[in-house]
């Protein structure tokens, strides 16, 4: 039995029945005549109460537990007398599977994140990793619960690819060990380009360029896997390999698409509200006091939509009144906005998840479609309190020649991107889609700060270790 399904019995008909439960100890508290174990089986926050009374056979195998140690016990439950637990569980029979020697890292004591991420491979042993592991598990529940029901297709992308479809350089080169004769090209010379795929491989920054030869098919659908971007940034937003969600959605305009990523993200915090309850309260209590506020109002209020120019227009005058507080105080149209304009805009300006729409076309993507003012594309960002940006997407750019000639402007050759272009050849349709980071998303719901924390085996520069 889980030691949740135990701690949040619907009523006492629970009580009596006889269960065994397996875990791992986190505290040993010995009085004379008894002892009481609180076990955790990684099912929820708190863990379960175990008494083991001292008229027990295998009473000898208490003095083999310790913080950290492997343990069955077969019992009743029964109604707890102590505070902090409606139930406990009477030991009848005990037994150590995995002793638990002195050195254990992880003693009952507060650890802090840095020194955890050095112990990836016990963290989740502990409460706030674990906390966070629940939350990111119904929260992948959720996305495809809420793309199914929509009628959404799950689709699955190549990691390795030939194409960079952000066009930021970021990727990593994906080669084999150097083959034991190498290719060489004409002149006899080594030619590592040509190796294994016949063409420079990378690992993808993003499954959107292939997600599209499928919504130009089957209709909506959506990705959900890991990505990778070569990005030397030590932020607290950004890794190295992070997983991204990805709607593509056939016979859509940009309004769409917010209204999707809207109705999606509403979704998904509302489930975690729903059903991570105890999980959502400790990091209320240890990270973030206005957690329940901010996510309650995520669900309940509509998300403030702005367009990219008018988003300016108030930062601007925000800036001119105190200059010295910004690091970055030059904000024209034209400018990429940084995370402090972003996070000024969901935290103080609208207070809540806001979309700003219809960027300059020079500095987002060539795929972004042009709008009719020439000047800016159908893009849209999605910035929340707390994080910044959480998604980025946009209708994509379904005439044929704007494509073309967009992609020489960008310094791009059509050549290598014939499939692409011939999903506007034949039968092409207006399509949009966008893609959430699925860390950030964690980082967004249970408060923490660090995306480092959101991940269970975190890649950034300097760690690939575990
Ligand atoms: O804004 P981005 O670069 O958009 C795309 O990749 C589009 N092709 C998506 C689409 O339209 N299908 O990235 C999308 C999101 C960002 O908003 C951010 O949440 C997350 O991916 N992201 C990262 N998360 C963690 N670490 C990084 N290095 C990230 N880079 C982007
Ligand atoms: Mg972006």
């Amino acid at each position: 039995t889980r030691v949740r399904a135990i701690l949040e019995a619907p009523d006492e008909t629970i009580v009596g029945s006889e269960v065994v439960v397996k875990g791992w100890v986190r505290t040993k508290r010995g009085q004379k005549t008894f002892t009481f174990l609180e076990v955790n089986d990684g099912s929820s926050l708190k863990g379960l109460q175990v008494v083991a009374g001292a008229e027990l056979p295998s009473y000898g195998e208490v003095d083999r537990v310790s913080t950290g140690a492997s343990v069955a016990v077969r019992g009743v439950i029964q109604e707890s007398p102590g505070q902090g637990q409606r139930f406990e569980l009477k030991a009848s029979e005990i037994s150590v599977l995995g002793e638990c020697p002195g050195d254990y890292p992880l003693q009952k004591k507060r650890h802090s994140l840095e020194f955890l991420r050095g112990m990836a491979h016990l963290r989740p042993r502990t409460n706030t990793i674990g906390a966070v592991a629940r939350v990111r598990s119904a929260l992948a529940f959720a996305t495809h619960q809420f793309f199914q029901g929509e009628g959404f297709q799950y689709l699955q992308t190549p990691l390795i690819t030939a194409s960079d479809c952000e066009g930021a350089g970021e990727m990593f080169r994906v080669t084999t060990l150097p083959p034991a004769s190498p290719p060489t090209d004409d002149a006899g010379a080594v030619d590592f380009a040509k190796d294994f795929f016949g063409r420079p491989a990378y690992l993808t920054v993003s499954g959107q360029l292939s997600a599209e030869t499928h919504a130009c098919a089957l209709g909506d659908v959506y990705t959900f896997g890991p990505t990778f971007r070569a990005e030397n940034s030590q932020t607290t937003r950004h890794l190295a390999e992070f997983n991204m969600i990805e709607p593509e959605m056939a016979f859509a305009d940009l309004i769409d698409d917010m209204d999707n990523a809207e109705a999606f993200v509403k979704h998904v915090v509302s489930h975690v509200l729903q059903n991570c309850r105890s999980d959502l309260d400790f990091f209320a209590g240890f990270y973030d006091k206005g957690l329940f506020d901010k996510l309650q109002r995520l669900v309940d209020q509509p998300f403030a939509r702005i367009e990219y120019t008018a988003a300016v227009k108030l930062l601007q005058e925000e800036i001119a009144m105190d200059p010295s507080q910004w690091q970055f105080p030059d904000v024209s149209f034209g400018t990429d906005l940084q995370t402090e304009h972003e996070r000024w805009l969901a935290e103080k300006k609208f207070n809540t998840a806001t979309f700003v729409y219809n960027y300059p076309r020079t500095i987002k993507a060539f795929y972004m479609r042009d709008n009719e003012d020439g000047a800016t594309v159908a893009a849209m960002d999605l910035l929340v309190p707390g994080v910044g940006e959480l998604i980025g997407g946009s209708q994509r750019e379904e005439r044929l020649g704007v494509l073309e000639a967009k992609l020489r402007e960008f310094g791009l050759d059509p050549k290598d991107y014939w499939w692409y272009l011939d999903l506007r050849k034949y039968g092409s349709v207006p399509h949009a889609g966008y893609g959430l980071g699925f860390e950030r998303l964690v980082c967004y719901v249970t408060g923490i700060d660090n995306i480092r924390e959101a991940i269970a085996f975190p890649r950034y520069p300097g760690s690939a270790e575990f």
